[in-house]
């Protein structure tokens, strides 16, 4: 059984006084220990979808389609299965660590709350986070532990958190641009950690990222969101050679690669689109080099193709054609890029 299954998950939230949909369509499943990183640009609906996992949407949001974790319907849950849910099965860590500690509480108080309140000894708890800091590289953690979270520099304190979300030995972690928000040199140490703890203890995993080439890194399997909708869903070892949706190879030929001295960076056209901007016809349409009439006016729907799943109507044409892994960029726009 899958830990984890989302099925046509769509998300309405309150924007001026009404209720409108952001995320429209995301299904997917996930198997225990597998990793999965959840793509797409900005607005695109990742931080709404890995929130509702854990029950943390905004007030007013109403969820339909389903939620399962090992088969348990997370939206049915009662106040009292939730608590226990979020206390022993599923952690969250968050982009911005500051906005999600009490500033005025001891950073030893905060990461054994968790532990505490699941009824576990203080001075136990105590002796399974002080091994916790150790295991992300914080070694002075007695010392860590008595400090309040203003004297923690950013990378410290995600670190910490990721000790936090790993103290209530979780079976799913939800992962929301972990280290978007930190230096790049911060980023790469928080980023090894995280990963060699989720492999080590066979976690499974919802990386949200904007950063493809980071998903692939650490993920099993890619799932790119555009506009609330899932467009594809591929074995991230497969998407350089191998990316079924125009919308995935953009993103793909817009970052700069490692091993290619572009002078040039490919981008996609136009701007990325909200759930709220959706309109007849495939998503990616007014964004898509490949757009025909049909897709003007047909949804394509997410659809089995080899190991993958893809919502585009002229998948297999394209790929055919030559066009997969086309992270060249030449079914894009080219723009001068930062690098030279
Ligand atoms: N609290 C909120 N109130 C109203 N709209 C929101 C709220 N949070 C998110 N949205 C809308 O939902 C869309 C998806 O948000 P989000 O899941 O945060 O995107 P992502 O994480 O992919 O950048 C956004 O474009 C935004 O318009
Ligand atoms: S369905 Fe058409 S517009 Fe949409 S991604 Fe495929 S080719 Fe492009
Ligand atoms: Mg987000």
């Amino acid at each position: 059984m899958a830990i984890l299954h989302l099925e046509h998950l769509a998300i309405d939230l309150q924007t001026a006084g009404r209720l409108r949909r952001v995320v429209h369509d995301v299904t997917f499943r996930l198997a225990e220990g597998e990793a999965v990183g959840l793509v797409g640009e900005s607005g695109a609906g990742k931080s709404l979808t890995s929130r509702a996992v854990i029950r943390l949407l905004p007030d007013g949001a109403r969820v339909h389609g389903a939620i399962l974790m090992e088969g348990r319907s997370i939206t049915d849950m009662s106040r009292e299965s939730l608590r226990s849910y979020r206390l022993s099965e599923v952690a969250m860590i968050f982009q911005d660590p500051r906005a999600h500690v009490n500033p005025v509480r001891r950073v030893g108080d905060f990461l054994t709350e968790a532990l505490v309140e699941r009824g576990e000894d203080r001075k136990k708890a105590l002796e399974i986070v002080t091994g916790l800091l150790a295991t992300v590289g914080i070694e002075d953690a007695e010392r860590r532990m008595r400090q309040y979270p203003h004297e923690l520099s950013g990378g410290l304190l995600q670190r910490v958190m990721i000790a936090a979300a790993l103290s209530i030995s979780p079976k799913l972690l939800l992962a929301d641009e972990p280290t978007t928000a930190l230096d790049v040199t911060t980023q790469s140490d928080v980023m090894v950690h995280l990963d060699a703890q989720r492999r080590g203890r066979g976690l499974a995993m919802v990386f949200v990222t904007h950063d493809l080439e980071l998903a692939i890194a650490v993920c099993d399997r890619i799932a790119v969101l555009y506009a609330g909708h899932l467009v594809e869903d591929s074995p991230a070892a497969h998407l350089h050679e191998k990316a079924l949706h125009p919308y995935t190879r953009g993103l793909l030929a817009s970052r700069p690669s490692p091993t290619l001295r572009r002078e040039r960076l490919a981008a996609i056209p136009g701007r990325p689109l909200s759930g709220l901007e959706v309109q007849e016809g495939c998503v990616f349409c007014s964004r898509c080099a490949h757009a025909q009439e049909r897709c003007q006016k047909e949804r394509p729907v997410l659809r089995e193709l080899g190991d993958a799943r893809v919502a585009c109507h002229r998948a297999e044409e394209l790929l055919e054609g030559g066009r997969s892994g086309g992270a060249d960029g030449a079914e894009f726009e080219v723009r001068v890029g930062d690098r030279g």
